[in-house]
């Protein structure tokens, strides 16, 4: 009895607080592209300054379907590359209100198919809610640390895997007819998508959880030399220790009902600068970490390689492959489990 009167004052206090569950969700007429985007603050969230950040959300009536994105923006592991070089976005600003607003909601709405909902490009998730998961703790979403970096004058809280945790859990709560999600996110935010799957399928318990990572491959190497992030990393039975490019493969082998993606360009121009190999040595490794993904047996893992040079594919909604794919043609089989899905290179 008691459980029950809990379980309803809590439901009514998140319907009272909440305009996701106060909102209208008779609405007659779809709600217009990026006009529903809405801030929430979450205690128990933290950027790499120390202070409390949230998350965004944007729902769609009645929708059995959320995406979570996962944003990116570089990366940072001492005085140098936090505080001088500033190769991770949002480190010494944290991430409010006013920051979604005038960065996040309009390359939001602009051409990123996953996360925009426009019904005049064939988007499959045009009609699912969308998550917002800022960037501000320098650590690819991986980070559960506290570091006084020698030669920085601030603490640096590299909160990341932890931020992830705090809103997942906060939107299976406030969205619990979610019947099938979609992890993903852009380059650091394509790391954060891979390492955090595990955790969202736990959260989830009754959904199809697919994944998609964007533009985020490693060198060999690269996860295990940043031990200042206090990483955490996925524990499945084929995920290779501390090895990120074995991680999406491995998750898929473990979850074959669901659908797994890694998306790059051919030559990608931002990823080699972090790793200090050039354009054309890093090529080799996308190549092969595509292989490997394309190899799983459960043959639920797939790729897209954008034929061209640049970075991020999923802004670019007509991207070609060599073999002639249109990136949002794939997506659509991605999405549908389309049996003639496969990699397109
Ligand atoms: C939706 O997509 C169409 C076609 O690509 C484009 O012309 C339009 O500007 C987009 N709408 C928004 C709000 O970005
Ligand atoms: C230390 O912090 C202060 C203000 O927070 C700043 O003005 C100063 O430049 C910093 N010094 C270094 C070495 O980063
Ligand atoms: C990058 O690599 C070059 C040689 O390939 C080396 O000389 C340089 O010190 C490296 N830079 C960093 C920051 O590790
Ligand atoms: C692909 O898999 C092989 C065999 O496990 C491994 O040696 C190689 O490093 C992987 N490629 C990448 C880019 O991770
Ligand atoms: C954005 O959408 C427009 C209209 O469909 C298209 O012409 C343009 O190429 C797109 N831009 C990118 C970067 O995909």
């Amino acid at each position: 009895m008691k459980s029950v009167a809990i379980a309803f004052l809590t439901s009514l206090w998140l319907s009272i607080l909440s305009p996701t569950f106060s909102a209208p969700t008779l609405e007659a007429s779809h709600p217009k592209v990026g006009s529903t985007w809405k801030w929430y603050q979450l205690k128990g969230t933290k950027c790499a300054d120390g202070s409390e950040t949230g998350f965004g959300l944007s729902t769609y009536p009645n929708a059995k379907e959320t995406v979570l994105f996962f944003e990116g923006g570089g990366a940072c592991w001492d005085a140098n590359t936090c505080y001088k070089l500033m190769t991770a976005s949002f480190v010494t600003t944290g991430f409010k209100k006013e920051l979604f607003e005038s960065f996040a909601v309009p390359t939001l709405t602009t051409n990123r198919t996953i996360t925009l909902r426009n019904e005049t490009v064939a988007n499959p998730y045009r009609k699912a809610n969308y998550v917002y998961i800022p960037y501000c703790t320098g650590d690819i979403h991986a980070g559960d640390s506290v570091q006084n970096y020698p030669g920085a004058n601030r603490t640096t809280y590299h909160h990341g895997f932890l931020n992830g945790i705090r809103i997942t859990s906060e939107i299976a709560k406030r969205l619990p007819d979610t019947k099938r999600v979609l992890v993903t996110g852009e380059s650091a935010g394509g790391f954060g998508a891979v390492l955090q799957y595990p955790h969202v399928q736990k959260r989830f318990p009754h959904a199809r959880i697919d994944l998609l990572s964007d533009s985020a491959i490693e060198t060999v190497g690269f996860l295990d030399s940043k031990p200042q992030w206090h990483p955490v990393v996925p524990k499945c039975k084929e995920c290779n220790g501390i090895e990120f490019n074995s991680y999406l493969p491995g998750e898929a082998l473990a979850t074959p009902k669901s659908r797994f993606g890694a998306l790059a360009w051919k030559t990608d121009t931002v990823l080699p600068l972090f790793y200090n190999v050039t354009d054309a040595s890093f090529a080799p490794v996308i190549t092969s970490y595509f292989q490997n993904v394309t190899q799983t047996k459960t043959d639920n893992a797939k790729t897209f390689r954008a034929d061209g040079s640049s970075h991020v594919v999923g802004e670019h909604t007509y991207a070609k492959s060599s073999d002639g794919m249109v990136y949002v043609d794939w997506l659509n089989k991605f999405h549908s489990d389309d049996p003639s899905w496969t990699s397109a290179l």
